[in-house]
């Protein structure tokens, strides 16, 4: 874009969205033509009446003030003799103020930043000659139909409005170094939900019920007169009496308000999206009925790769809410949750979620743009932010968040098998290793320090967030293995690391003897899963005691419940693994099922027994995380094991663990290296077991080993 200038309003439009025009001659036969277009904001994209391309809140949020992707679109189609392209740009990631529960400042910081739109139209004419047409002080503006967009709050959007007065657009003074080539998937509208019921509420409200939480947004289509207004709010739960319920969303307006034109229309918010399943309708032209609503779903697009199915409805539907979940959080970053005041690329969340994401879906591009943009994001001193983008910039950065820098770019290595990304980060994973020797207080320990530890933690104790499990311990435990991980990642790419390897010995070392005894049921997770126990075996017969001890149940958080069931597979204690897993009561994964979740909750208890919340300040209903769950489905429960030493799936070992009261379970993953299948099903008390795999693998069923090529093999047992 060597002669396009970012372009502004040249006045102060307030709240309103401003739209771009450029309107130009075509007068010979084109042989093609492009818009390489992004803006300070998000945008939408007009050419002669319609949308350019389906990339919808392009482009994207990545850490702007070092990267802003453009994009390339082919409109050779769209063209005519006589064009109009105009472009209205919102606020979008760029400039909401975002996070609602940050320091004023650094939101009115935000608040103040520019909408600029930058980019050019080239066209390449059948005779060979070609034309550039550059954003620049030609193009004009005017006030857009949208009269409000903002990423939390919501869009106001008013169709009488015809943009008008068209002025001449101001030059803004603004870096290109940070332009970027479209590096991540992109959004895109990808699934329609259509409303099961309208209800009327105890309390008189009429709402709308889609079924199932969404990400994205609802699209409304009616007859009405000019003027005519339609206004909502969304919600993911009804309360304890069946109203309408949005105070999780905390300051989040998640507010619509659409002024019609007049005859047949359809409008869904341009700018902005959000999380729900229930919308509460404030005002609406007439009775309102089915047909008027559909539920848009919005998420990068993502290709499913997993796929998971069993004999027990409770569990499927666990499966579905965790896809969901998926869906629902990958809206170009990883975010903790769709809907609140935050919808933030938690670090600790996507840690703790990228296996089963790797899994569940194609996230390869996904993950490198978001890795790239926290390498960008890298605080000087090798310090990882709580989110990335780092929009808490003032906040510490956190044990098992941090973590992120190296757990999600090796996980990501051994799915897909692709060492570009180690590649790419292995600076960032190194400065954030060098950064806890920097900070600790005790050598070859993390001590010290503010740490979120293990966030909601089942024994936290009364009145805090964080689980009893030491942060000393925590942080220490991550930073032996993160040590460990870029010892690996130094391997795969031929590189000396033998002073990591060094570093990691001793805090093995220092970390037994500073930690002789574990207290905690994570902590004996971490012990066994990172490889600091000096007696696993000892450990996890240890922590299987605790469990039964409290009743058969779970008292670990975000840090220490995505490797439980694993650490009790692999120590010999799967019925205990299978205990927790179907369990039904609080706490446990079903019991969200039961009380009628269709996505993973914040809180295993968001809805208590009773039918109350958890709170009102903490309580998504559709926060990955727990859904972790799903790799130990596949990896366990399906057997289907990774080997370490062949990443992408090159070669696998299938070790299946059936379970009868579970009755039958298959599960498949579509890998860089083909298909592998593993499904087994009780029949008559005996287990049939099918694998299918297009790789070399190792199949291990009744204790016997069996190595095989590609093909189907049934066995029973
Ligand atoms: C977010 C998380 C996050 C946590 C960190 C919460 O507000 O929603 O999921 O990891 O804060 O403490």
């Amino acid at each position: 874009m060597k002669y396009a200038d970012y372009i502004v309003a040249d006045q102060n439009t307030n709240d309103t969205c401003p739209v771009f025009r450029k309107c130009f001659v075509v007068d010979k036969q084109i042989a093609s033509a492009f818009l390489t277009i992004t803006a300070l904001g998000v945008y939408d994209a007009v050419l002669n009446g319609k949308r350019v391309g389906d990339y919808v809140l392009a482009p994207g949020w990545t850490a702007y003030e070092k990267r802003l992707q453009y994009q390339t679109y082919d409109i050779t189609a769209l063209l005519r003799e006589e064009n109009d392209l105009q472009v209205t740009v919102g606020k979008g990631w760029f400039s909401s103020p975002m996070p609602g529960f940050t320091n004023a400042d650094d939101r009115a910081r935000r608040m103040e930043r520019p909408r600029a739109l930058i980019g050019e139209i080239s066209i390449k004419y059948a005779d060979g000659s070609e034309e550039v047409i550059p954003t620049d002080a030609s193009w004009e503006w005017a006030e857009s139909p949208v009269r409000f967009s903002e990423i939390y709050d919501g869009e106001i959007y008013d169709a009488t409005v015809k943009p008008a007065g068209w002025k001449k657009a101001e030059i803004l003074e603004w870096t290109k170094d940070i332009l970027i080539p479209q590096e991540g998937e992109e959004i895109r509208e990808i699934e329609r939900v259509l409303p099961k019921e309208i209800i009327r509420t105890p309390s008189g409200e009429t709402v709308v019920d889609f079924g199932q939480e969404i990400t994205g947004y609802v699209q409304i289509c009616l007859d009405a007169k000019a003027g005519d207004r339609i206004e909502f709010l969304h919600g993911e739960v009804l309360d304890q009496q069946g109203n309408f319920y949005n105070a999780n969303y905390r300051t989040a307006k998640a507010h619509v308000l659409y002024t019609c034109k007049d005859g047949r229309q359809t409008y869904h918010p341009v700018l902005t999206f959000f999380g729900f399943r229930y919308i509460k309708l404030v005002q609406f032209p007439g009775e309102p009925s089915l047909e008027n609503f559909a539920g848009i779903v919005v998420c990068s697009d993502i290709r499913r790769t997993g796929y998971i199915r069993t004999e027990n409805a409770m569990v499927n539907q666990l499966i579905s809410n965790i896809f969901w979940g998926q869906k629902g959080n990958f809206l170009d970053v990883p975010t903790d949750c769709p809907q609140r005041d935050e919808r933030l690329g938690w670090t600790g969340d996507a840690q703790v979620f990228v296996k089963t994401a790797s899994y569940n879906y194609d996230v390869e591009k996904f993950f490198f743009k978001w890795l790239h943009d926290m390498a960008a994001e890298q605080r000087e001193d090798g310090g990882i932010g709580q989110v990335i983008p780092d929009y808490l910039a003032e906040n510490a950065p956190s044990a098992a968040w941090g973590d992120a820098a190296v757990i999600c770019p090796w996980q990501i290595y051994q799915t897909y098998g692709n060492p570009q990304i180690l590649a790419d980060q292995f600076e960032c994973m190194k400065k954030w290793v060098d950064y806890i020797g920097s900070v600790t207080t005790t050598p070859d320990l993390w001590t010290g320090g503010w740490h979120f530890g293990d966030w909601l933690g089942l024994d936290a104790p009364v009145g805090s967030y964080k689980g009893s499990t030491r942060d000393d311990f925590i942080a220490s435990a991550f930073y032996a293995y993160s040590t460990g991980l870029v010892v690996k990642a130094g391997k795969v790419l031929g590189k000396d690391v033998s002073a990591y390897e060094a570093l990691k010995e001793r805090i093995v070392a220092a970390f037994r003897k500073a930690f002789p005894d574990y207290t905690t049921q994570t902590e004996h997770i971490l012990a066994v899963h990172f490889g600091l126990a000096e007696d696993p075996q000892r450990t996890a017969d240890a922590l299987a005691s605790m469990i039964r001890e409290a009743g058969t149940q779970m008292r670990t958080g975000f840090v220490g419940t995505p490797y439980l069931l694993h650490v009790l597979s692999e120590y010999g204690h799967g019925d205990l693994a299978y205990d927790l897993f179907l369990r039904t009561a609080y706490p446990s994964w079903l019991y969200s099922v039961n009380k009628g979740a269709t996505t993973i909750w914040e809180h295993w208890d968001g809805i208590m027994e009773d039918g109350s919340f958890w709170s009102t300040d903490m309580n998504s209903f559709n926060h990955y995380a727990y859904g972790s769950v799903a790799d130990w489905l596949y990896e366990k429960a399906a057997g289907i094991r990774p080997i370490e030493e062949n990443p992408g799936f090159s070669k696998v070992v299938i070790c299946p663990m059936p379970d009868e009261r579970l009755g039958g379970l298959e599960a498949e993953i579509h890998t860089r290296n083909g298909l592998v299948r593993s499904a087994w099903r009780y029949v008559d008390g005996q287990v049939r077991y099918e694998v299918t795999v297009e790789m070399p693998a190792v199949i291990c069923v009744n204790g016997k080993e069996k190595s095989v090529e590609a093909g189907t093999y049934t066995f029973f047992g």
